[in-house]
This record gives structure tokens, C-alpha cells and sequence, in this order.
């Protein structure tokens, strides 16, 4: 078996990232995943043979573009951490602050319906977190919800999820809507940094030209007294635009100052 010192192995592969674009941080991160090992150990036992080709294959996938965190397969979201590779969105900060809001304003025992699943993130952090709340959620992807479950299961958690098209297999009322539904418009979806467009799903991050397409259909259906989004940088208008019987009652902005989160009652609700 051909091998390498950990000190050496490291510049190496730290010294090709740097030249081909990549975070030499990112090699430090692999490398601990593979000799399951602290980075702080790696670096004081710098002299302990290593063999390489476990991490030059983790690190080529890198520099091909693929995302750190499908490489290594989990993402952190709000302090749990979620399995994920190419099926499904990796979760974003600014979505902990949708969840953070839910948390915080759903009532006690509300029935909540979250809208594109993904990894599943948002249902199962809501569950954990406030196990009062009977909370469904909902993708049109089966491949997501295959994600989904599994982390519904790794976390025991009680969310449920099921296929649908929106509403379309989706019988009744709820009393809080969350989503994070895809919102980019095409045209700036085509100009995306090539590490998110051409890895993670086309269908979570774009919903058609307007960018609004799935947040419209979600207020038009009208199943929800309160519905809270994660909208894109500039949306607001638009949103506002389409919230045909909602207002908005209140946005919240994410820590680059960027409204992000939008809250909105149906007309006549109190
Ligand atoms: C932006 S991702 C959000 C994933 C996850 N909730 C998160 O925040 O990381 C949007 C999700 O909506 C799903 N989706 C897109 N169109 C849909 C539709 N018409 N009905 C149901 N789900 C849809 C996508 O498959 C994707 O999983």
C-alpha cells in the first residue's frame, strides 16, 4: 500500500487546491474525515504515514466543483447535522432564521405545512424543536423525500412527509405554512457560481422565469391563515406583488442586512 507522511500529503494536496481555485481549508476538513482524526491532531502528528489515495479521490471531487458538504455527505443546520448529497439543497444559514421565526410564532399544537422539503431540514428542526406541533411536510421530489426520511429517522423525529405537487395530494387547513420554496429567477439561475448550478437540483433553486411561480401558487391556494418564506435578495416587491389576499406583516433581514424572511396573514385574519 503506497504511503505518505501526513505533513507532506497535506502541502500537497493544500498547495493543487490553492492553484485550482479551492479553499486549502477544505483539504484540512477532508483529511480529518478520512483518518477520523481532529485537525489539531493531524498537525501535531505530522511525521505518521498516511496512505493518500483515500483523500486525493475526495479532494479531485473537489476540484471538479462539487460541493464540501456533499463530498462529505452531511450539512449543519441549526445545530443538527443532516445527510446530504446531490438529491437535495444544501440547507442555507439564512434558512435557520425561517425556522427561528416558525419556532417562535407558530401556536401551541398548530398543524404546520412545510412546503419543498428538501433535506427536511426545516420539518424536523421545527418538530425537535417545538414537538407540540403536528408538522407535515411536502416535496414533488421523490429522490428529496428519500433524503428527508432518512434524516426524519436519524433524528427521530415525528415530521411526515409525503409527494405532492404543492397542494395537489393535500386535502385541507393548516394553521402556519413555512417554506422555503425555489425562488430564483431563471435568467440568474443560468448565472449562478457553476458549484451551485451545475450540482445541487435545478427544481429547488428555480421555479421559472418570474422566480415567483411556486410562492404564487402557495398564496393562491389559500390554505394557511399566516405563511412564512425565505424570499430572494430584491423580492420583496415582487412578493408583495402577488400576495393577493395576504399582507405582510413582517420582514426579517438576514445578518448581510438582506430581507429574507417574510411573514404574511391572510386578509381578515387576526
Ligand atoms: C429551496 S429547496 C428547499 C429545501 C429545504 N426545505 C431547505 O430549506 O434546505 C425547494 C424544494 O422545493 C421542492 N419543490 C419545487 N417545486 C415544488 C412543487 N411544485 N411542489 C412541491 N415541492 C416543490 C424542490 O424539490 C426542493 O426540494
Amino acid at each position: 500500500m503506497p504511503s505518505e507522511t501526513i505533513a507532506s500529503l497535506r502541502a500537497r494536496l493544500r498547495g493543487a487546491a490553492q492553484a485550482g481555485g479551492v479553499n486549502p481549508r477544505d483539504v484540512d476538513v477532508l483529511l480529518a474525515d478520512v483518518s477520523a482524526r481532529s485537525p489539531a491532531w493531524l498537525f501535531a502528528h505530522g511525521e505518521e504515514q498516511i496512505d493518500p489515495a483515500a483523500l486525493e479521490g475526495l479532494v479531485a471531487r473537489r476540484m471538479r466543483g462539487e460541493p464540501l458538504q456533499y463530498i462529505r455527505g452531511h450539512a449543519e443546520f441549526l445545530g443538527r447535522r443532516f445527510f446530504v448529497d446531490d438529491r437535495v439543497l444544501i440547507p442555507r444559514p439564512e434558512t435557520e432564521l425561517l425556522v427561528e421565526a416558525a419556532i417562535a410564532r407558530a401556536p401551541r399544537g398548530a398543524r404546520v405545512l412545510d412546503i419543498g422539503s428538501g433535506s427536511g431540514c426545516i420539518a424536523i428542526s421545527l418538530e425537535r424543536e417545538r414537538p407540540d406541533l403536528d408538522v407535515s411536510s411536502i416535496d414533488i421530489s421523490f429522490a428529496a423525500l428519500a433524503v428527508a426520511s432518512r434524516n426524519a429517522r436519524e433524528h427521530e423525529s415525528r415530521a411526515r412527509f409525503f409527494a405532492s405537487d404543492l397542494f395537489d395530494a393535500i386535502r385541507g387547513e393548516f394553521d402556519l405554512i413555512v417554506s422555503n420554496p425555489p425562488y430564483i429567477p431563471l435568467d440568474d439561475y443560468i448565472n449562478l457560481a457553476a458549484e451551485v448550478r451545475d450540482h445541487e437540483p435545478r427544481d429547488a433553486l428555480t421555479p421559472g422565469p418570474r422566480g415567483t411561480e411556486v410562492i404564487e401558487r402557495i398564496l393562491l391556494a389559500k390554505r394557511a391563515p399566516v405563511v412564512m418564506l425565505e424570499i430572494g435578495f430584491g423580492q420583496l416587491d415582487d412578493v408583495r406583488h402577488v400576495a393577493n389576499g395576504y399582507e405582510i406583516i413582517e420582514v426579517i433581514n438576514d445578518l448581510a442586512g438582506i430581507e429574507r424572511v417574510v411573514v404574511l396573514s391572510r386578509h381578515g385574519h387576526k
